[in-house]
């Protein structure tokens, strides 16, 4: 879009209440999107908008692939839908097998599920289950990160280590102490990862000395921390916090509901950054956005425990939902797997990486800019409201009215191209917020 009026609409808005979104303001200022094809979404009167975040980390093959819309049709008329309790069809094996062959080798056992709030919350239900099989109960508190976003529900509440997040909602359900987050100074402005920080791993031995390694279940860590404004797990970090995991019987978990599916280079993070841990969750690119569903990987000894600890003929682990591997997601996703491989997408962005973060981190002597990072295809700045006269929130909407989406978060803007965009098209991502800087900072 070429133009920074706002855009005008006749939809009554009224008895919608918009998720994570200041309501009254996007009503009475609304940025819409009516269409999406390609790299591109459509605004009112069909303009464009360049999609420099894959809608939100969904959809790294660009919209409206046919080859998916065929898959959900087809799936609908042979089988729309049935329980996976007691039930379930051959769809949903043949997608469990194909992530297997994606993920970390031991990551064998999948559990399907509808979202990345919930993968979160299976996995911390199985951590449990695990240890209490080990007839280690006491195994119940949850290690997690300031600044970490592990979803919406209460689950993803009490695991959380962003303040709005929190503060809303009481007492967290869920025993949960938090290490610091891994922003460091010394790391302003540098691609990948930074060369400081690896002992901030040795927060978890802390808390370990603190409340004892027999009371802990897991930590939990997103190895980019994505939602936040992309922090990148400094060298040596998340080794450090396999080992110590390691040392003391807990299970490490990578959330990777933004990582996986190509988004660092490999499949999945920890492919990236050679750290397996011991539960995987992902979601959004798992359909290319198309249809919520997450999964959550397990290895082989955990899958083990708890199956083989009820008896025979009886639910081993009592968890699921109506939704869990409904028939219309696993053929979305199995399409969406398939335009992966055949168009080797996760090279692509791969190959796209270097134009993407060269082209980010020379935003760095813009103006208003604090931070830059970034690493693959997924990268954040931070902005200066003091000096552009708008916070992320106002910066995103200025974008959107020159043609380019990208999410916000607080003062952080976080950018995650499809990795289906041009070379010229990235430039125009990083074009665009250069301009938008330029025209931010004249209105001040
Ligand atoms: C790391 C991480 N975990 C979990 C979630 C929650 O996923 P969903 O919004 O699909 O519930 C998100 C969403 O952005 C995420 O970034």
């Amino acid at each position: 879009m070429n133009t920074t009026e706002a855009v005008v609409t006749t939809v009554a808005m009224e008895n919608q209440w918009i998720p994570f979104t200041p309501n009254r303001d996007f009503k009475r200022d609304p940025r819409l999107f009516e269409g999406a094809k390609g790299n591109y979404f459509f605004g009112p009167e069909g303009v464009q908008i360049l999609d420099g975040s894959s809608g939100l980390f969904t959809t790294p093959a660009g919209h409206a692939r046919q080859e998916i819309a065929t898959a959900v049709y087809e799936q609908v008329l042979e089988l729309d839908y049935t329980s996976s309790f007691l039930r379930s069809h051959p769809k949903s094996f043949a997608l469990c097998e194909k992530l297997t062959e994606l993920l970390p080798e031991g990551l064998n056992k999948i559990f399907l599920v509808n979202s990345g709030s919930e993968a979160v919350d299976t996995a911390i239900k199985i951590a449990l289950h695990y240890h209490r099989v080990r007839k280690e109960a006491s195994r119940t508190i949850f290690v997690s990160r300031e600044r970490a976003y592990h979803g919406a529900n209460m689950t993803g509440v009490a695991l959380s280590g962003l303040v709005n997040n929190r503060r809303a909602f009481g007492l967290p359900i869920l025993p949960v102490v938090h290490m610091r987050h891994t922003w460091l100074e010394e790391n302003r402005f540098v691609p990948g990862q930074g060369q400081h920080g690896a002992e901030l791993a040795e927060d978890l031995l802390r808390l370990i000395q603190l409340h004892g390694a027999e009371n802990i279940a897991a930590c939990i860590v997103e190895p980019i921390a994505g939602s936040t404004g992309t922090l990148v797990a400094p060298v040596g970090y998340l080794e450090r916090l396999r080992e110590i995991c390691t040392a003391h019987g807990i299970l490490l978990i990578f959330d990777e509901v933004i990582t996986g599916f190509g988004r660092t280079g490999m499949p999945f993070a920890a492919q990236s950054f050679g750290v397996t841990p011991d539960i995987i969750t992902m979601a959004k690119a798992i359909t290319n956005g198309i249809i919520p569903m997450g999964a959550v990987a397990v290895n082989e000894a955990i899958h083990d425990t708890i199956v083989g600890s009820g008896a025979e003929g009886s639910v081993e682990f009592f968890h699921g939902y109506t939704g869990s591997a409904h028939p219309v997601s696993c053929a979305a996703s199995l399409a969406t797997l398939g335009i992966y491989e055949r168009e080797d997408l996760f090279a692509r962005g791969r190959k796209l990486s270097g134009r993407f973060l060269e082209g980010l981190f020379g935003l760095r002597d813009a103006p208003g800019i604090l931070d830059v990072r970034g690493y693959g295809m997924l990268g954040g700045i931070d902005i200066d409201p003091a000096v552009l006269g708008m916070d992320g929130y106002g910066f995103q909407k200025l974008l959107y009215d020159m043609g380019l989406h990208i999410k916000s978060t607080g003062n952080s803007l976080v950018y995650a191209p499809p990795f289906t965009l041009s070379e010229e098209e990235i430039d125009q991502v990083i074009g665009i917020t250069r301009e938008a800087l330029g025209v931010a900072k004249a209105k001040e």
